[in-house]
């Protein structure tokens, strides 16, 4: 396969993963705040599964969506642009959301202090970010567990462990009564499995990543394949599972 048709291959296979996301799935903390009415923003709305469900419970409010990389969202203004240099004035939306953004941003606050900016007040905020700091995984071999911390540098420049500092960042960002939540995602039966391995085993075959990792000299490439085939393997036993957190928090602008 072409390195184009990898690199495509790769972009598409994480598009279906996260186009699985609805709102009552990741967003069940906000919805009980979203009123109808209210003018909302999605900051990195990705391919926008949960954007349409926020939309409809704050319709006929409008719902805008803002992304580095967008893609058209049914009943959704999509913006292109960067988040932490939001196209919008002041006091401009009564919701705002961002469902894993932050942990790709290298300064998190800086989105939320423009989350801020537009916020009006008495507007509600709701973010969630998983946290990569710790991780159930069976089984786990010396590959598969090189392979995670070769997973944690490759994310170094962003912000993995943003999760357990969502409420501190959304009060360090002006906003206030900040709440923090956690949930696990847990991949244990054969298709979630599936879809964690071939997902992971992927990201040791991105060519960005692994020319990053062998620049970096934090592994060869044969050893990145190594671990590929280890996460394809480890997706095929009967017994595999996976749990991870993830953080949420909702705040208010006064
Ligand atoms: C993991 S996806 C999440 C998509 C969606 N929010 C979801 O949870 O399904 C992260 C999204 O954030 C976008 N993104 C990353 N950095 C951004 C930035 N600085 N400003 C706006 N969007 C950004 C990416 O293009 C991508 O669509």
């Amino acid at each position: 396969m072409s390195l184009q048709a990898t690199q495509a291959e790769s972009t598409s296979r994480r598009r279906r993963h996260h186009a699985g996301r609805t709102a009552e799935s990741h967003a069940a903390f906000l919805l009980p705040h979203l009123r109808p009415g209210m003018a909302l923003l999605d900051l990195g709305c990705g391919p926008g599964s949960i954007t349409v469900g926020l939309a409809a419970a704050v319709a006929p409010g409008g719902t805008t969506g803002i992304d580095v990389d967008p893609e058209p969202i049914d009943g959704v203004t999509v913006v292109a642009g960067d988040a932490t240099h939001l196209p919008f004035p002041d006091d401009s939306f009564d919701a705002i959301h961002a469902s894993a953004v932050l942990q790709h941003v290298p300064d998190p606050l800086a989105v939320l202090r423009e989350a801020r900016r537009v916020a009006r007040p008495g507007a509600v905020i709701g973010v969630v970010d998983a946290d990569w700091d710790g991780e159930l995984l069976y089984p786990a071999d010396d590959v598969i567990r090189r392979s995670m911390e070769i997973a944690r540098k490759l994310r170094e420049g962003t912000s993995p462990f943003v999760g357990k500092q969502l409420r501190h960042l959304l009060t360090e960002a002006g906003f206030v009564r900040a709440e923090g939540f956690a949930r696990v995602t847990h991949h244990g039966t054969v298709d979630e499995v599936a879809g964690v391995s071939s997902f992971t085993a992927s990201l040791f075959r991105y060519p960005a990543a692994v020319d990053r990792a062998v620049a970096e000299g934090w592994a060869t490439a044969a050893e990145l394949e190594e671990m590929s085939l280890a996460w394809t393997a480890w997706g095929e036993q009967p017994g595999a599972f996976l749990a991870r957190f993830w953080c949420e928090a909702v705040a208010w602008a006064e």
